[in-house]
């Protein structure tokens, strides 16, 4: 069996695992799942980054050693991973004693081959911390503790890796994915290279060196190589793996380390005289309402709440069929919560459901035989979707994978109503009959194809599938590169009608996934051994006269009627009385959180001389005050007693 390795990068542990994280290892998932139905040895490592002053001092601020703070994160992250179902088959901790063998075995390897020195390191040193900094830390910190100092450090000769490490683009054009990433590298490559710093005595929680035991190895020479240390790299008593496994078929990276993986982890290794991986794949970023996740603006988002409310399935579907991989994507709660019922509620569930039922209620519970009857050219497509989905799965295309199996799905919906087996089996013809088997049969069919073409992303609902058509053993087990049309047998009995994935309304979902993650704030905090409250609110707009204040006319305002606007999910078209001759039309950014009909006949505040501004074709007269909260969402301001249109706040 061909062996496939793959990892995902080792996450850091001064924070608690949020939907970033869970996306890259969700991916990892995915390809291990794709790989194993294409008949390989698929190994996916992932772990956590643990050492370096980040996690040092997150430790002391949480009054803890530093293996204690890690043991605790770490095992959250473990934790994490098995509750969203996501077969890993090694987790590496760098403060793994093991994992120190490999980091030193390189580091000597390195040193024999005159790829690394002894020279002066001069940084930005935080006097309170006595730690360097970066230039941003030094930048935010207050100036009397920032110092410069130059100490003895061991650096790595990565300027003599220029021309190699060209070359190695050059000749293995693929080594970098996508191509906007290796381009990105290669103009940084060609623009010369710095040795770089690999060692700290000013730091002590971290791995020692093994010919300076002052030093300690300092982060990407440590964490990096956890991709063999992970396989028992340099270790007699390890997993013994390496020679298997190494080199990795595959390394997922986030866009913002493809340098560190695509410059730093190839000259390493090929100073220390070892195999290079064979790709390194780079995706982009969630961006989330607000911009990117940020403790400050407080719109973390955390995998398992979602789990809680659309199964890991729903996540997993949104993630691949909605975010093209390789690029950036846009994630919000509601969303995925309409993906979810649009796709796999009303579409594949429901076509799953509909068609159990009807084998056993015309069928007698069996599988049909389809002879004679019109097949809607489903066997046909479904081989052509089932080439393009292997295909782009196999390029890590999944959102067109998923696509192509959708449109098989749809054809299979159409077909259905095309034919109206309730109809056909009232009917006492023998060519109706016959139809009704064939419609049957070519659904479930359809349904078998979809399933495995599917497992790999939807592991549970593809066997959920799998068993209402009565199909035995599970379906992870069939081959993606062998699946073809036809394998249902008339005459076996078909599985029972189920509910794979029940619908959702889409405003409660949202909201319980809210609630849910609010909830998980204060575990988080505990995890990380923080104060219980969240931070204090600390406003630090300028101070206004009384006057700048009277500029703003702000007025109460009767919302006689709102629309949604076409093609916006966020805004409502408001029809506003604020107690002028004509009402005014307003535009709020609030359809994420309200349903026109909620909005209709509130009190509401409105910023009344604001310039009017065009938006989506539509001029807003005026703006409508709201709450904005720390995930970004909205909530209108109002009046607790009847208050007539026009009064002005003031
Ligand atoms: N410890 C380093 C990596 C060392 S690898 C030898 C690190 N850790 S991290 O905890 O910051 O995790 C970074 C990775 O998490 C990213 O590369 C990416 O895979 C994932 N993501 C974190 N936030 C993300 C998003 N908002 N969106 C998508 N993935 C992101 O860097």
């Amino acid at each position: 069996m061909p062996k496939f390795y793959l990892s995902t990068p080792i996450y850091y542990v001064n924070a608690a695992p949020h939907i970033g994280h869970a996306y890259t290892t969700i991916v990892a998932d995915t390809i291990k799942r794709i790989r194993r139905m294409l008949g390989d040895d698929a190994y996916l490592v992932t772990g956590s980054d643990e050492h370096g002053q980040k996690v040092e001092r997150a430790a002391t601020a949480a009054g803890l050693e530093p293996l204690q703070f890690t043991d605790r994160v770490s095992a959250a992250f473990r934790r994490e991973w098995e509750q969203l179902g996501l077969e890993v088959d090694f987790f590496r901790r760098t403060s793994d004693p093991r994992h120190a063998l490999a980091v030193r075995e390189v580091f000597r390897r390195c040193l024999k081959n005159g790829a690394i020195y002894k020279g002066a390191y001069t940084g930005k040193y935080h006097l309170g911390d006595e730690a360097f900094v970066t230039d941003e830390e030094a930048a935010a910190a207050d100036p009397e503790l920032i110092t410069t100092v130059t100490e003895e450090n061991y650096f790595f000769r990565l300027s003599a890796f220029q021309q190699p490490l060209i070359d190695l683009y050059e000749s293995q054009p693929d080594f970098i994915r996508p191509e906007t990433r290796r381009n990105e590298v290669l103009a940084f490559v060609r623009s010369g290279l710095k040795d770089l710093s690999i060692s700290r005595s000013t730091l002590k929680w971290g791995i020692p060196l093994p010919n300076d035991p002052e030093h300690v190895f300092y982060v990407w020479f440590d964490a990096l190589t956890t991709y063999i240390s992970a396989l028992g790299f340099g270790d007699a008593d390890g997993p013994g793996e390496y020679e298997r496994l190494w080199p990795a078929d595959v390394q997922l990276v986030g866009k913002e380390i493809v340098r560190f993986h695509a410059v730093y982890w190839p000259a390493f290794l090929m100073a220390a005289d070892l195999p290079l991986p064979r790709q390194i794949w780079a995706h982009g970023w969630l961006i989330f309402q607000g911009g990117k996740m940020s403790k400050t603006k407080g719109n973390i988002v955390r995998a398992l709440p979602i789990k809680e409310v659309v199964g890991t399935d729903g996540l997993r579907h949104y993630l691949l069929r909605e975010i093209v991989f390789g690029q950036d994507g846009h994630f919000s709660h509601e969303a995925l919560a309409r993906r979810y019922n649009a796709d796999l509620a009303n579409g594949l569930g429901n076509l799953a459901s509909r068609t159990a039922s009807m084998l056993s209620r015309y069928c007698g519970g069996e599988i049909p035989d389809p002879s004679g009857g019109d097949d809607g050219g489903l066997p046909e497509l479904a081989a052509t979707c089932i080439e393009r989905a292997v295909a782009h799965y196999a390029k890590y295309s999944f959102s067109h994978a998923i696509d192509a199996v959708w449109t098989l799905l749809a054809r299979a919906d159409k077909y259905i109503v095309e034919h109206r087996p309730w109809e056909l089996a009232k009917r006492a013809d023998a060519g109706s009959a016959q139809q009704l088997s064939a419609t049957l049969y070519n659904s479930a069919e359809t349904l078998r194809v979809a399933a495995v073409l599917l497992a790999p992303v939807l592991p549970t609902g593809a066997q959920g599938v799998w068993e209402s058509l009565g199909l035995a053993g599970a379906v992870r087990d069939e081959r993606l590169d062998l699946l073809a049309w036809g394998s249902l047998k008339p005459g076996d009995t078909a599985g029972r009608q189920r509910a794979i994935y029940p619908r959702l309304d889409v405003g409660k979902a949202v909201a319980r996934m809210e609630a849910l993650e609010a909830e998980s704030l204060q575990e988080q905090a505990k995890l990380l051994g923080q104060p219980d409250a969240p931070a204090a609110v600390t406003i630090d707009t300028p101070p206004i006269e009384i006057s700048d204040f009277a500029k703003v006319d702000m007025r109460v305002g009767l919302v006689q009627a709102a629309q949604r606007v076409k093609k916006s999910d966020k805004l409502l078209r408001l029809t506003v009385d604020i107690g002028e001759a004509e009402p005014r039309t307003i535009l709020a950014g609030i359809a994420a959180e309200y349903a026109p009909e909620e909005v209709k006949g509130r009190r509401i505040a409105v910023v009344a001389n604001l310039k009017p501004r065009k938006m989506m074709g539509v001029v807003s007269q005026g703006m409508v005050v709201a709450a904005s909260l720390p995930g970004g969402e909205a909530r209108l301001a109002g009046f607790d007693k009847d208050t007539p249109p026009g009064a002005r706040l003031s």
